[in-house]
């Protein structure tokens, strides 16, 4: 094979008249007749126009040219010469390669689908399939740069900053991070089983008690999890540890990550990052990870609900924890009709509510759906929501966690469907002072909100050593060191400062219903390695893959994975997972019972 000279994005004016040579793939090619073949040749840098034309390319090349179809892998040597016409649409457009000699390096069979045919791209099973093709195309190619570049600035930045990369075990014990494990039998130990790491969690913090200081690692993290549009069961996580800080020392590096990344790799500065607590986020937006790009606030309205004769807001008063909450939708009286809040109430009933009562404004006063409940109230309305003419309202009625849930998945929806979501707009915080547990009704147990490794905020140490697991009230109360960084609505990043006493520790685990021996025996290397010294600390983890998803602009996270799995966890190139034979599954003391 002649040794390419440049590749197929190089090529300018400044070349003409030099012989070079070019490999790549055929992208498209136009045969005119009478010798004359026109190829698109592409490799990963770009596209160049070459030539097969009778009187300058050799009569037998001219006619292997005529032959080649897309995505033939090929080899041309030519002169480089100005175009009649240019085309100012790619880099190499004011000139063209006129071909000396073409070398086939490798023949394409029947393709599937046409890479270069953006327009009719198969469904994504076929694109995952031939995922060899999909990543031909340029867009694909430029993902895996973005992705290249984020990491790339991701090891500068944290290089710079004194974090060393550390790899963690791919092979370890599981961890509680709240989903279901990958596990692997062991061979040697007849019985046993290992799980692939959830996240490096305990890893990172043992870095810390072992003097590491500041640890970095692009790692590899598995859940056993249903895939979700921004989930995959096997994702790529920027994590991260520090020693001897405290919160704002993290949330500092960290909002300097961001800031940096968003600079090297899309030439954005990003203003500073504003905070919210977890309770304000939960109050106003309905979830803790708000998107604050557009208003849509959740109003507190239960002092005005309860002056109404509705039945649906009394009633909503009367339960425990029960509230009223209300939307302003500017606009909405025009776009939302009957049949889209019929809409609207259906999607909320998933979430538990009953439904969304709703009215309009028109000349000063409330109009259609609930308006003669709300009337008495019109002028308090009025003022808290700063309604006007043409705003729609959307109410909420039930317990406080319902009617948040529901509003805050409904703000969503309603923003999407409206458009109130602004294009190209980056808008980040930090979302922070998260409950440090979760009392769950169903199970009747305490569950931690980030993950039982995370500490209380110094304030709420004493308060939360002396805390009664009886007491579900005051153990709700207790506010964590977590925190999450948010990035136009998705969560991107997590972290907390860490437990660094095991009598602190030990008291999480009891709370958690863990027993002592249970503890022991699940924590034992923690609660050792707490034991001797270890420092304070604190980190965050990143998820790559969202990072990535928001530069490129996608909201599927498949698109920026080379080889990501089926939204059924399927490898489908590959075909993963697969049936193992008797004999290996025997080696591994496993028995199948699926026949
Ligand atoms: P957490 O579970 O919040 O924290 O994960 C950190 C970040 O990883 C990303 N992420 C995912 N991305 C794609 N697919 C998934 N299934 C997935 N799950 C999580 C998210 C999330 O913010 N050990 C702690 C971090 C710490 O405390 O330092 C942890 O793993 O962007």
């Amino acid at each position: 094979m002649p040794k390419r000279t440049q590749t197929c994005g190089q090529l300018t004016a400044e070349h003409t008249e030099q012989t070079v040579t070019l490999n790549g793939w055929v992208n498209a090619y136009r045969g005119h007749g009478q010798g004359l073949v026109f190829v698109d040749l592409r490799d990963r840098d770009g596209i160049t126009q070459v030539v097969f034309e009778q009187g300058s390319t050799p009569d037998g090349v001219v006619e292997a040219g005529g032959r080649l179809r897309n995505e033939d892998c090929i080899s041309v040597t030519g002169s480089v010469r100005m175009r009649e016409k240019s085309n100012p649409k790619i880099p190499t457009g004011a000139i063209e390669v006129v071909v000396d000699s073409l070398e086939v390096l490798s023949k394409t069979a029947r393709l599937p689908f046409v890479p270069s045919d953006e327009k009719n791209l198969p469904d994504e099973e076929t694109r995952l399939q031939h995922r060899y093709l999909d990543l031909r195309r340029p867009q694909m190619q430029e993902i895996l740069r973005l992705r290249h570049r984020v990491a790339k600035a991701t090891r500068d930045y944290f290089d710079a900053n004194g974090f060393l990369e550390v790899e963690t075990p791919m092979l370890c014990r599981s961890t509680p991070e709240g989903a279901r494990d990958f596990l692997v039998p062991s061979r040697l130990q007849a019985g046993m089983w290992y799980a692939l790491p959830q996240s490096p969690q305990l890893f990172k913090q043992i870095l810390m008690i072992a003097g590491c200081d500041r640890y970095l690692q692009i790692v590899k993290c598995f859940r056993d999890e249903d895939p979700r549009a921004d989930r995959q069961a096997e994702f790529t996580q920027i994590d991260l540890e520090m020693a001897f800080v405290d919160r704002e020392e993290v949330l500092d590096v960290m909002e300097g990550f961001a800031r940096t990344l968003w600079k090297d790799v899309l030439g954005v500065e990003l203003p500073e990052f504003p905070r919210m607590t977890y309770r304000e986020a939960m109050d106003t937006y309905g979830i803790d990870r708000p998107d604050t790009r557009y208003d849509l606030r959740l109003h507190d309205i239960s002092d005005l609900a309860g002056q109404t004769e509705f039945g649906v807001f009394t009633g909503a008063l009367e339960q425990p924890k029960g509230v009223v909450k209300a939307i302003r939708v500017p606009g909405g009286a025009d776009r939302i009709s009957r049949k889209v809040a019929d809409g609207y109430a259906k999607f909320v009933q998933q979430f538990g509510a009953g439904g969304v009562p709703f009215t309009k404004v028109s000349g000063g006063s409330f109009e259609g759906g609930v308006a003669k409940f709300v009337e008495p109230i019109k002028d308090a309305l009025f003022q808290r929501l700063q309604l006007s003419d043409g705003d729609a309202v959307l109410f909420g009625a039930d317990t406080y966690n319902t009617c948040t849930k529901a509003l805050g998945e409904l703000r969503q929806k309603v923003a999407r469907e409206m458009d109130l979501i602004p294009e190209g707009e980056w808008n980040f915080l930090w979302v922070y002072d998260f409950p440090m547990f979760e009392w769950d009704e169903e199970t009747e147990r305490f569950y931690a909100l980030h993950h039982p490794f995370t500490a209380p905020t110094p304030e709420e140490s004493e308060r939360f050593l002396a805390a009664d697991a009886t007491d579900v009230e005051t153990v709700e109360s207790i506010v964590s060191d977590g925190y999450d960084m948010i990035c136009n609505g998705s969560e991107i990043g997590g972290g907390s400062i860490r437990i660094h006493r095991q009598d602190v520790q030990s008291k999480v685990f009891s709370l958690l219903g863990l027993s002592e021996d249970e503890a022991k025996l699940k924590f034992s290397f923690l609660l050792d390695a707490l034991s001797y010294g270890a420092p304070p600390h604190g980190g965050v983890a990143f998820g790559l893959d969202r990072i990535v998803m928001h530069m490129a602009g996608t909201e599927n996270i498949r698109e920026v994975i080379a080889f990501p799995k089926s939204m059924t966890g399927v490898d489908l190139m590959c075909e993963a997972p697969n049936v193992v034979d008797q004999q290996q599954l025997g080696e591994l003391h496993v028995k199948s019972t699926v026949t």
